[in-house]
């Protein structure tokens, strides 16, 4: 089981997801106590196996089947090693600049001959929308920023979404200036499956989806809009203006800053699939696995999931997202891990990515 099902489907040449969205706050605090241990983490853009480094782990094993989202940890290595924080945002793309193709190549001087070929080949993208700006779904929400959002509401209204308020009026905000027709048409369209499949991600992730992207993203909308507030949202601002505002995606933050720039040895970077990790017979006590699992067929998930226990040591948990097929522990597997269900349910209301349906927070019992 060491080839992964989405392999075969699925082009990973080029960067699908420059920047992780998916939030590192509720990430770290899912995880509990790592202290001195080994954690497994999907990488994706690698900003939340970056996070992870301030659990104070002995390590942190990186794995994706994309050796285009390794080539993404690798930037920000380089970037963390050889950057200043107020540059490390302006690479990215947080904050405006116009001396990002300069920051780059400082960032990639110490990085391997492929790294920096990959990315030299992509500067002029860099300098334009950031590191964090050049994968697949964030070109798919600068579409929607760009063409889409101006039909239906003003640069003005756009502002205000970001201004702090209470949270009767946050109702009130999306009620009368945020939700009209003009609004709740284009999430029917730009989120259809057929949009979607085309430009955001691959048509073989929706071969499992339940369900219209647009149903659940009108869901969500109200818990990033209304349920929290969005000033303090930095992907919504990113998906609403392309840059983030005052708030930061948890491994970006200065205060995280020298922390894991001071543990980055403790990266271990293995290129390939979660189930060849598994296969080595190495343990850990703590999975981020992304949304991984409803790339997968029931069937291949649940031979997964299993294969996932025996690497697993006792107590370690397993953290995961769903955006719209449900996947939580398999019956076969229930009696071997508890669902912490106060604390998914605590985080899952404070999820700053507000697209997935479900968060997920599973304890193998020890
Ligand atoms: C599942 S995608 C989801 C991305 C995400 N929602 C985000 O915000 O970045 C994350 C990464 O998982 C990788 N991936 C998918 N299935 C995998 C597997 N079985 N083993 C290792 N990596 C996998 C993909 O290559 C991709 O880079």
């Amino acid at each position: 089981m060491t080839r992964s099902e989405i392999e075969d489907k699925a082009d990973f040449g080029q960067i699908r997801y420059a920047q992780l969205w998916e939030d590192a706050d509720v990430l770290t605090e899912a995880l509990g106590d790592c202290v001195g241990g080994t954690l497994v983490s999907i990488c994706s853009a690698g900003d939340n196996a970056l996070a992870m480094l301030t659990l104070d782990p002995a390590r942190v094993v990186v794995v994706d089947l994309s050796m285009a989202q390794i080539a993404c940890l690798r930037l920000r290595i380089g970037a963390f090693s050889m950057l200043g924080h107020t540059e490390f945002l302006e690479l990215m793309g947080a904050r405006p600049s116009n001396r990002r193709t300069a920051l780059l190549m400082r960032a990639l001087a110490g990085q391997d001959a492929e790294t920096q070929a990959f990315w030299t080949a992509r500067a002029d993208q860099v300098q334009t929308f950031g590191a964090g700006g050049v994968g697949k779904f964030e070109r798919y929400f600068r579409l929607f920023r760009r063409y889409c959002l101006p039909l239906v509401h003003s640069q003005g209204t756009i502002d205000d979404i970001f201004v702090s308020r209470p949270e009767p009026q946050r109702q009130e905000f999306l009620n009368n200036r945020f939700n009209t027709w003009r609004w709740r048409l284009l999430l029917n369209v730009f989120f259809s499956r057929f949009v979607m499949g085309r430009m955001g991600r691959d048509k073989a992730f929706f071969d499992h989806v339940d369900g219209s992207p647009a149903q659940h993203v009108a869901r969500r909308i109200n818990q990033a809009a209304v349920a929290n507030d969005p000033a303090d949202n930095p992907y919504l601002h990113w998906i609403m203006k392309g840059t983030h505002g005052n708030a930061l995606p948890m491994t970006w933050r200065a205060e995280h800053y020298e922390t894991i720039r001071g543990r980055l040895d403790r990266l271990q970077i293995m290129p390939g699939s979660l189930e060849a990790f598994i296969a080595t017979g190495d343990k850990a006590d703590g999975f981020n696995l992304s949304d991984i699992f409803e790339y997968m067929s029931p069937q291949v998930f649940t031979a997964v999931y299993g294969a996932i226990l025996n690497a697993a040591s006792p107590g370690a948990r397993l953290v995961y997202w769903n955006m719209m097929a449900p996947r939580r522990v398999p019956p076969a597997y229930r009696p071997r891990v508890k669902t912490q269900t106060d604390l998914q349910d605590r985080l899952k209301a404070r999820d700053k990515a507000f697209f997935y349906s479900d968060f997920v927070v599973e304890q193998v019992k020890a």
